[in-house]
């Protein structure tokens, strides 16, 4: 047998929604409700690395995640690998005498290492940096020629949110009105330049994984509450459009408000779902008195806050400043060690403080 393998690596990182996309319109394509908005977080402190592999001494296709071998049979796993395959081109290599013609991928196996370089285990969303990752060095090794829209419609049926980790900055992903899902993409509304004086902490309030998963929690969520049909017809319409000119001027205390009432309001969906899901802890629960607090003391918006579907606390210091104050702040009211199991990650200019 021939004795090449060829690889491409890449490097994503996970994105935190300011306005939360919560509950499908189509399961299977993954097709949600309404307009999202993200921010992509800084790969020098969060990020996922990914390898992919072809070789004609592979006989099946492989994944390992953090090391781990997982299975690649799962429906969301076969929805990418089979978008990706359909588009792939040709790829030659002369120096090293590689040549894959578009009919070779149809035989040729895969293998696939994925790492995070923060604990998958502490509950800060992986999946959606996973998947975008993953089919970013799928397109990169197949020479697939997309736009990074169209491969966030691919990876955007992975793990929903994994659409907006294609770009960094602030990012918008369009439900699209289309039965086929072609135009539920993610689109960059600014760089990561833009708006580079907040700082992200996330406050790892509790690295239990999660009890409902976003799948089956939307999926009740949709069935069964109200709010969610008013939120999604009347209310984040217009927030996304708010939200856009907040991020357009800098505006920190609209961007504050419109972020911790839509974090408010998805979480109260859950809470208006039959039977409720609680995500949020007492923990999740001080820290947001804390920062309404402050936030109310200080005469205007210093931090934004915004959980997904866990109880971990993400919050957005409007500079580094005011991040100082808030990490002492953090650790004056959960220090280390204590049975509050709180840990602090800084994300941003800054390192990881653990
Ligand atoms: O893409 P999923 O299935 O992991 O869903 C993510 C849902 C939230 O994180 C709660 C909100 C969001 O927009 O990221």
């Amino acid at each position: 047998a021939e004795k090449w393998v060829y690889m491409v690596t890449a490097q994503t990182s996970p994105n935190i929604a300011v306005i939360n996309y919560w509950g499908k319109r189509d399961e299977v394509r993954i097709l949600p409700v309404n307009d999202s908005i993200s921010v992509t977080l800084d790969p020098d402190h969060l990020c996922t690395v990914t390898t992919v592999a072809v070789s004609p001494a592979f006989d099946s296709d492989r994944m390992w995640l953090n090391g781990k071998e997982i299975s690649l049979s799962g429906i969301r796993y076969q929805n990418c690998l089979r978008e990706i395959q359909g588009r792939a081109g040709e790829v030659k290599d002369k120096e090293r005498g590689i040549k894959i013609e578009k009919k070779d991928w149809e035989k040729l196996h895969l293998h696939i290492a994925s790492y995070n370089n923060f604990p998958t285990a502490a509950g800060l969303a992986s999946s959606a940096a996973g998947f975008a990752c993953l089919v970013f060095s799928l397109a990169k090794l197949m020479n697939v020629d997309e736009d990074a829209s169209h491969l966030s419609a691919i990876a955007r049926q992975g793990s929903g949110s994994a659409c907006r980790s294609l770009f960094g900055g602030f990012v918008k992903w369009r439900m699209g009105s289309k039965e086929d899902g072609s135009d539920s993409v993610a689109v960059q509304l600014a760089d990561e330049k833009h708006w580079n004086d907040l700082v992200i902490i996330i406050a790892v309030v509790s690295s239990r994984q999660k009890e409902t998963s976003s799948t089956s929690g939307m999926r009740k969520s949709v069935e069964t509450s109200s709010l969610l049909q008013h939120r999604a017809k009347e209310v984040v319409p217009k927030r996304i459009l708010q939200m856009e000119e907040a991020i357009k001027n800098r505006d920190f205390a609209s961007f504050t408000q419109l972020s911790c009432a839509d974090s408010n309001q998805y979480h109260a969906v859950c809470l208006d779902t039959s039977p409720p899901i609680f995500y949020m802890n007492d923990n999740s629960h001080m820290i947001i008195s804390l920062v309404e607090k402050w936030n109310l003391s200080e005469g205007a918006p210093q931090v934004a806050y915004t959980f997904d579907a866990g109880p971990n606390a993400v919050l957005i210091a409007r500079n580094r400043k005011v991040a100082v104050q808030l990490l002492q702040g953090l650790l004056y009211y959960f220090p280390p060690k204590s049975d509050t199991d709180m840990k602090s990650y800084v994300v941003g200019d800054m390192s990881i403080l653990k």
